[in-house]
């Protein structure tokens, strides 16, 4: 099968489509014939080695893990003899953090994919599962966030934001989007009540009151969650050493202050797959590239300056067009 791999630590030049052995499926897993990924900063960090710590888990001095990816959707072609919830045939989407996406066929563990929304197509449904998880389990696991509270969501027009401004809408709560002014109307079509402009106004002297602030950008301070917030949750990371003060000064604080690794799990899959069923939850997909091109689309994302996702298909790039109409409209602009 086709995949691409990486031999060494470096930028998308060390990335190239080559042929590698199929992946043979194990007793609790699926092989998963794959139409779709999509890109995020998860993959550029994996790919450069970056920041060093993450060496431990994906190799010292070279990748431990040849073929890139997390993000995938696509059909199973085989079922692991313990795989009891899915059969062969089952569209399916979910997120591998070991990679092993980009590529005609992944073996994924069962329980960190969930069906894909009926109707769906297989690029949005790609697009979903990091992000999403992301902002669910921020918002909803660790962010607490109950019916009717208010939420600042700093970062709201990228992958994580995006998905984030909309589930809390879905979730009753009252939405306050924090962006660029070139992303404000996005932000507010997504359905933010409020979408304030970062290059218009210091967040850091933002003097609104919010029951949940959450980072999907990664520049807050603790004062700054103390100031605007009840309760924080960070995910987004802009330098090792940002993380790493917010986190001691926060360990010191009694103010309460989530960080965590999004984790993969069939029932938050199928609620977000839900979402997106119901309407509640559009993927907005900026960039679709053909997969011989993942090099190129990982190289635009580490710019982190992405409008909703970019996603990549293995085959026929007509599948994506007409997913989100309205977000669409906005890109073109
Ligand atoms: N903890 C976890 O499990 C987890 C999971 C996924 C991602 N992450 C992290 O979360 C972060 C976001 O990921 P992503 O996939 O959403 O990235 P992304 O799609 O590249 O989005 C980044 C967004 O940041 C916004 N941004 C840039 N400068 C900003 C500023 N000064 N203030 C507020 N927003 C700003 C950009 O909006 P504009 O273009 O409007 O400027 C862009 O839309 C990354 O650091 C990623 O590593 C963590």
């Amino acid at each position: 099968m086709k995949a691409i791999t990486k031999h060494r630590y470096g930028g998308p030049e060390v990335l190239q489509l080559e042929e590698v052995a199929k992946p043979v499926v194990k007793s609790d897993h699926l092989l998963v014939k794959v139409k779709a990924n999509s890109a995020n900063p998860a993959d550029w960090h994996i790919l450069r080695g970056k920041p060093f710590f993450a060496r431990f888990s994906f190799g010292l001095f070279k990748p431990k893990y040849n073929i890139l990816g997390a993000d995938f959707a696509g059909i199973v072609e085989e079922v692991g003899s313990d795989v009891t919830n899915f059969k062969v045939g089952d569209q399916v989407y979910g997120e591998s953090l070991k990679g092993g996406a980009f590529a005609e066929y992944i073996c994924a563990p069962a329980q960190v994919c969930g069906r894909m929304s009926e109707g769906a197509g297989f690029a949005e449904m790609a697009s979903t599962p990091i992000a999403g998880l992301t902002a669910l389990q921020a918002l909803v696991t660790h962010g607490k966030l109950k019916e009717g509270e208010s939420v600042l969501i700093n970062g709201a027009s990228g992958g994580v934001g995006h998905f984030a401004v909309q589930i809390a809408k879905a979730y009753g709560a009252k939405v306050t989007g924090v962006c660029s002014s070139r992303n404000q109307e996005f932000v507010k079509i997504l359905g933010a009540d409020e979408a304030l402009a970062y290059d218009q106004e210091n967040i850091h002297h933002h003097q609104g009151q919010y029951d949940l602030v959450l980072d999907t950008h990664g520049n807050l301070f603790l004062q700054d969650f103390k100031r605007m917030g009840k309760r924080g949750v960070v995910v987004g990371f802009t330098t090792l050493k940002h993380m790493m003060q917010l986190l001691i000064s926060a360990g010191f604080s009694k103010f309460p202050l989530a960080q965590f690794t999004a984790a993969a799990n069939t029932e938050d899959l199928e609620t977000l797959a839900d979402l997106i069923r119901d309407k509640k939850v559009n993927v907005h997909i900026e960039k679709t590239y053909p997969h011989h091109k993942i090099p190129e689309a990982i190289g635009y994302i580490e710019a982190m300056r992405t409008r909703g996702k970019v996603a990549m298909v293995w085959e026929g790039a007509e599948e994506v067009e007409g997913v989100n109409k309205v977000a669409e409209s906005i890109t073109h602009q």
